[in-house]
């Protein structure tokens, strides 16, 4: 490894340990440190993750501190720790982040590989990452992995979320097997680096009609790289953070991921909010789409699987229900 990559990780490296000493200890860390506490965050925590907090007030404060430390602005900017504006002085430059908390993002290898940072109040963007840099990729790594891939290795297991913050109140309530994408949907590469580590994967993403559609994809994607996925679904928009806070660590271990279900489970579920299914006619209506539904699938036996399911909950005989699916055939024909 060549020497400026080296100087990289380890501006990278003291930039984090930075924030952190400043959200934990200094005056400036005061309304993160407050943030924090009001959305639950435990000290532990904090110092597991290493959290940090950016200041609002001096847009110089990390620079200085790196350029004391013999870092070329070059370098920095590479690394997108800062910005500069067209103008000839030491001005120019400013911190990428400001007013907000910091969450270290790490390789495989727990080296710190950039940030992303979250803003305090509803300032836009509400997270803002590091840029690509010849580090970071945020199409390749993984949020949390560097912590989580032993505990996902033995458990053969490990669960996907959407953002950081659900990573950290997952793992403060017990399930140290998250990980989360960099703000961006589930890439090939990623689906790759899961498949590494464990070919059984449940995806727990926000109860948002954006994330129910990711779940979908992403649950095409892990199974092209012959994952076997799960979907977690909590009710009302909440997202996996929400619930925690709402109904306790032991309720989303035993409601939300032990009734993870696969892909086709979960689109049955979704199509039956649609129906009123004590209306007979409604009930039908929706047997013939969920019929429709499980003729989709590639295996024999899946079909019979789901068909056997959907007799049994709704008191039907297997026969009847594998004659409709050849009537429903034959019509389309
Ligand atoms: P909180 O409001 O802090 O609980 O965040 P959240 O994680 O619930 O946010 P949300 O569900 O909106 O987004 C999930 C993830 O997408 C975040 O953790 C970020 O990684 C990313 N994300 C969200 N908003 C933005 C944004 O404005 N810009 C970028 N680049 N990424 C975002
Ligand atoms: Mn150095
Ligand atoms: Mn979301
Ligand atoms: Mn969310
Ligand atoms: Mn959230």
């Amino acid at each position: 490894e060549n020497e400026e990559l080296r100087e990289m990780r380890h501006a990278l490296e003291l930039t984090a340990r930075l924030y952190h000493h400043l959200l934990l200890h200094e005056e400036y860390g005061r309304v993160a440190r407050q943030y924090l506490e009001s959305r639950q965050v435990r000290m532990e925590t904090i110092k597991e993750f290493q959290l940090g907090y950016a200041p609002l007030s001096d847009h110089q404060l990390l620079f200085r501190f790196l350029k004391r430390r013999g870092f070329q602005p070059a370098l920095l900017e590479k690394i997108g720790l800062i910005t500069s504006r067209s103008s000839p002085s030491m001005d120019r430059f400013y911190d990428r982040f400001r007013g907000r908390i910091i969450f270290p993002i790490h390789d495989t290898q727990g080296r710190v590989i950039g940030f992303g940072g979250r803003s305090l109040g509803n300032q836009e963007p509400k997270y803002l990452n590091s840029p690509e840099t010849p580090l970071f990729h945020k199409g390749s790594h993984l949020f949390n992995l560097h912590r989580a891939r032993t505990h996902i290795r033995k458990k053969q297991q490990a669960v996907l979320f959407e953002g950081y913050m659900d990573v950290i109140s997952a793992w403060q309530a017990g399930i140290y097997t998250g990980i989360a994408t960099l703000g961006t949907s589930l890439t090939e590469q990623q689906a790759k680096v899961i498949k590494r580590n464990t070919d059984s994967v449940i995806i727990c993403y926000d109860a948002d009609t954006a994330g129910q559609a990711a779940a979908e994809r992403g649950t095409d994607l892990l199974r092209k790289y012959n994952c076997t996925v799960k979907i977690a679904q909590m009710p009302g928009k909440m997202d996996p953070d929400d619930y925690i806070r709402c109904y306790g660590a032991s309720a989303f271990q035993e409601e939300v991921l032990a009734g993870a279900m696969s892909l086709t489970a979960f689109k049955l579920e979704m199509l039956k909010k649609k129906y009123h299914l004590q209306d007979e006619d409604d009930r039908l209506k929706y047997l013939t789409v969920a019929i429709d539904l499980i003729s989709e699938l590639p295996l024999a036996i899946e079909q019979d699987h789901y068909l056997r399911r959907l007799a049994d909950e709704f008191h039907l005989s297997l026969d009847a229900l594998k004659e409709e699916q050849r009537r429903i055939k034959l019509r389309k024909k």
